[in-house]
This record gives structure tokens, C-alpha cells and sequence, in this order.
């Protein structure tokens, strides 16, 4: 199971409180690891237990005593005594509020998407209980033309130049987990985020590259580590939304015993 950030090597420990529910973790250790440790799992997006964590879908805030705001558990480091809320009706609140932001600016291809049943901004959306997304999608990134037929000036058409993997902007959430993935994992730095805001995007190289023709050495670390459909396998795409999918626990059989 995916613990949300990677572990902290500190051989200090501090307790802490997490729903009411008292922890003892190592020094170092994020406050949404610390609540996976004690059971309690936080909603999140841009954050996994193999990079660091980044801290931008704010997703996974939660309510700590004695501080303002909704920090974001994945980049808040524990302390000792701690006090942390991880599911109060705030925290719900503001929770559905982004994931509609989300959803908002992004094809609802569900039934039809490669990655379908595997896709996090799918399961996270149902975690949050998002239901309705009130905003009207005049502007997006996912059309290519607007609803009066005009041109999309923000539409950004599909990298179809990888011979393993498409990357398709539409459906990114510019979390940067491939970003990360690729310097951390694979020590290449082959991708960045160009733009601020609502232009920001995942980009190869300098502007004008494609996958192609950017340093990118096709090691899959991004395909990876995308939470949605915006970086994948060709090959899975091929195959199509499976029917049906067996959770196997071995690799000598098909039954999926767990
Ligand atoms: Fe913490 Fe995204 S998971 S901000």
C-alpha cells in the first residue's frame, strides 16, 4: 500500500495523534504518512511513497491544533504532541471544492479512457464524494473548440511522438509526478512545468519539443508515476478498457487469491 511519502531514516521518534488515534513514527516523517501508519488514509494526488513529496493538488490538507489554515499533510513534517484532524466537515468541504476544480477542466471520457478503473483522479473523486461539478466548462483545455464552435486557443493537441507512450495534456492535473519521477528516479530531467496558473503544463525539453526529440530516454518512470491517462502505455491503449480485472497476488496463476 502506498504510504504517501517516502519513509524518514530518523531513529528519533515523536508521537502524535491522528484522529484520536495515538502514533509513534520517526522524526522527519510527513503528517499523511504518519496517518497511513495509524490506519487513516488521506486524500491525495501529487504525492506518493517513492518522491518527494511536492505538495500541489492540496488535496490532503488537514486541520492541526494550535496552527491556522489547512497545511498540506504531505509536506508537513510531524511534531511531538501533536494534534491532527484528517476528516472534519471543513476539511471535506474544501476537499470536494478542489477535486471539482479538477474535474472541472477535464474530459469526462470515463467510460471510454484507457484508464478506467486504474486512475486515481477517478477514485479520489469518489472518496471525496464529489457529485455535481457546478462550473460550466466554456474554458478548458480538454475541447477543442468552444461551445459557440470556435477555436480553443488553450487547447493543447496530443504528443503522439514517443513510439511507447502518448502524452495527452488534456487530462493532466500538472501534479509534476512525472517531473519528479524523471529526476528521481531516473536522474534525467527531461520534463518540466512550463506556465503559471491556468498555463501551466508538463513540457519535454524546450518549448517547441515533443517527447521525441527531448532528452527523454522512454524508462517509463512518468508513465509510471502519472495518476491519470495523460502519460500512457500505447500498449495498454491497444488493448482497451478490460471488461473485467482479476486482483492477482502470485505469478503463478490467474484465480487472484488474496
Ligand atoms: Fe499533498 Fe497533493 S498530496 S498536496
Amino acid at each position: 500500500r502506498d504510504m504517501g511519502t517516502p519513509a524518514s531514516k530518523s531513529d528519533t521518534m515523536v508521537t502524535l495523534t491522528v484522529d484520536g488515534f495515538e502514533v509513534t513514527v520517526p522524526a522527519g516523517t510527513s503528517v499523511m504518512r504518519a496517518s497511513n501508519e495509524a490506519g487513516i488514509a488521506i486524500p491525495k494526488l501529487c504525492a506518493t511513497d517513492s518522491i518527494e513529496a511536492f505538495g500541489s493538488c492540496r488535496l490532503c490538507m488537514v486541520e492541526i491544533e494550535g496552527r491556522r489554515g489547512t497545511p498540506a499533510s504531505c509536506t508537513t513534517p510531524v511534531s511531538e504532541g501533536m494534534v491532527v484532524q484528517t476528516q472534519s466537515t471543513k476539511l471535506k468541504k474544501l476537499r470536494r471544492g478542489v477535486m471539482e476544480l479538477y474535474i472541472s477542466d477535464h474530459p469526462l471520457d470515463c467510460l471510454t479512457c484507457a484508464a478506467n478503473g486504474d486512475c486515481e483522479l477517478q477514485d479520489m473523486a469518489g472518496a471525496v464524494g464529489l457529485r455535481d461539478v457546478r462550473y460550466d466548462a466554456k474554458a478548458n483545455h480538454f475541447e477543442p473548440r468552444n461551445t459557440s464552435g470556435e477555436v480553443n486557443p488553450d487547447y493543447i493537441p496530443k504528443d503522439d511522438s514517443n513510439p511507447y507512450f502518448t502524452y495527452d495534456p488534456a487530462k493532466c492535473i500538472a501534479c509534476s509526478r512525472c517531473v519528479r519521477a524523471c529526476e528521481e528516479v531516473q536522474g534525467t530531467f527531461a520534463l518540466t512545468i512550463e506556465g503559471r496558473g491556468w498555463d501551466s503544463r508538463v513540457s519535454a525539453g524546450m518549448a517547441g519539443d515533443d517527447f521525441l526529440s527531448s532528452d527523454c530516454v522512454s524508462c517509463g518512470a512518468c508513465v509510471q508515476a502519472c495518476p491519470t491517462a495523460t502519460l500512457q502505455e500505447k500498449s495498454v491503449i491497444e488493448l482497451g478498457t478490460p471488461e473485467r480485472s482479476v486482483l492477482t497476488t502470485c505469478a503463478y496463476c490467474g484465480v487472484g487469491c488474496t
